[in-house]
């Protein structure tokens, strides 16, 4: 007898969003999902409770939960603390393709296993949209704390010669955010000393250390460019709240502007703004502080355009460059920003032409023409940024805007579209399904 099977296609889900309409209300930030990421990978150190609050609840965070769960590690949720343990580790576990694909950040796994069990088969994580995107320092890296890498079979296969990270010096050639993260994780239960050098010194980085510090690594040098782990033979549990979503802030500073409205955010830190907020201040929209981790942002009539160069921390981060190009769109003169962390980071910049948006692109620079009026159009995202840059878009443009392929959002923003209604947007996840 024929089956049938009723299937729900996530990847067709699409936002329809009119827009004109002014932003008001009240917005909670959550912790930062490149931040919990990390943290998620660091219960593969102990067989203790890790015990993590204010965790996103979005789709790459699901995703590294269902690994470390094949792994061996219980994870419990509640609400968004999340419970890890670790008691015992499946050293001959692998990290399958078919979960690492879905998020490049999966390779945290590698030092995580590596530090706890002394091996780890991860596979290759590839290419991504906005770049080649390669692993070489993670792997250089390895190599120089004494541990053998080889790739074949689309897998990274990393083997300790002495059952334990031995320890040792690397310097990256460019800061690398989950590279610097890996060989934390790689070298805190190693046997002897590591030195890290020309680390990245994100937010999310220095979380890293702030929380494995807490579990008796012993790391000095936390706050500069050079780390130095004395390696430990084993690691305590611990309870760790999460760094506020710096480019999660920013997405919402911009949707105000955009819809022209007001909005207040909750639950931010001013640390981790300064690189927007002294920008945007410069340029003519005024942010207050009302209370500590409050703030309110009312769009201005107008605000001038600007000149950014996207940076390691505290310069003007990456993931929020897509977002600020959409706010050039609507400035009142003309714009530049240059993209110097990936080659491949303007795929929004076709999408935006769409909707009407006056961008040209030269190398790694887009010029973009202030004071375009942006119109409703059928838009496809590309990447996670690229995709929350079309939805603020929409939220400036006359009519109405389809967003496809909105299952890059769901990686890095949790419930978006409850946010923006909530604040009085029309916006609404249409979610086609079909019978097979
Ligand atoms: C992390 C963030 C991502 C952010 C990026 C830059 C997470 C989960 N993701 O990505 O949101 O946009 O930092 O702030 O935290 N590189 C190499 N070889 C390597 C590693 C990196 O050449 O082995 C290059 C990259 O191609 C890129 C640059 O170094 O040009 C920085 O990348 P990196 O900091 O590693 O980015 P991710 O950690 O992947």
């Amino acid at each position: 007898m024929k089956k049938y099977y009723r299937l729900s296609f996530k990847e067709m889900d699409y936002f329809r969003i009119q827009g004109g309409i002014p932003l008001s209300g009240t917005v909670a930030i959550n912790g930062a999902k490149n931040a919990a990421l990390p943290l998620l990978a660091a219960s593969l150190l102990t067989d203790k409770q890790l015990i993590l609050d204010r965790v996103p609840l979005v789709a790459d965070v699901f995703s590294l939960k269902l690994l470390l769960e094949h792994l061996g590690v219980r994870v419990q949720m509640n609400s968004k603390t999340f419970v890890a343990q670790a008691e015992k580790i499946d050293s001959g576990a692998r990290a399958d393709y078919n979960m690492v694909r879905k998020m490049r950040a999966s390779i945290l796994v590698l030092g995580g296993l590596l530090g706890r069990c002394g091996k780890a088969q991860v596979a290759f994580p590839g290419g991504c949209a906005i770049g080649v995107r390669p692993v070489d320092y993670h792997i250089a890296g390895l190599q120089a704390l004494g541990v053998d890498v080889s790739v074949y079979d689309g897998y990274i296969h990393a083997f300790a010669p002495k059952g334990r990270v031995s320890g040792g010096v690397y310097k990256f050639p460019r800061p690398s955010v989950t590279g610097t993260q890996n060989l934390l994780l790689a070298s805190v239960l190693a046997k002897g000393e590591t030195r890290l050098e020309n680390i990245a010194l994100e937010p999310e980085v220095l979380s890293l250390v702030q929380c494995l510090k807490q579990m008796g690594a012993v790391i000095e040098g936390q706050g500069t460019s050079v780390l130095q782990i004395q390696g430990k033979d084993s690691l305590e549990g611990t309870h760790f709240n999460i760094l506020p979503d710096r480019i999660e802030i920013g997405t919402y500073i911009v949707a105000a502007l955009m819809s022209r409205g007001e909005l207040t955010l909750t639950g931010c830190a001013k640390e981790l703004m300064g690189s927007y907020v002294s920008l945007l201040t410069h340029i003519g929209v005024p942010i207050r502080e009302v209370s500590p981790g409050t703030f309110y942002i009312k769009s201005p009539d107008y605000w001038s355009g600007f000149n950014i160069r996207t940076q390691v921390f505290p310069g003007f981060p990456t993931d929020l460059q897509s977002q600020f190009t959409v706010l050039a769109t609507q400035a009142e003169n003309s714009s530049t920003i240059e993209e110097n962390i990936f080659e491949n980071r303007f795929m929004h910049v076709g999408e935006l032409s769409r909707m009407g948006a006056n961008i040209t692109i030269n190398g790694s620079t887009a010029y973009i023409k202030g004071k375009t009026s942006l119109t409703g159009a059928e838009v496809m995202a590309t990447d996670l940024r690229a995709s929350v840059c079309l939805v603020l878009a929409a939220l400036a443009a006359k009519g109405e805007t389809i967003v496809n392929r909105v299952y890059h959002l769901d990686r890095g923003y949790e419930n978006l579209p409850g946010k923006l209604l909530s604040c009085g947007a029309k916006i609404e996840r249409v979610c086609p399904k079909r019978s097979l």
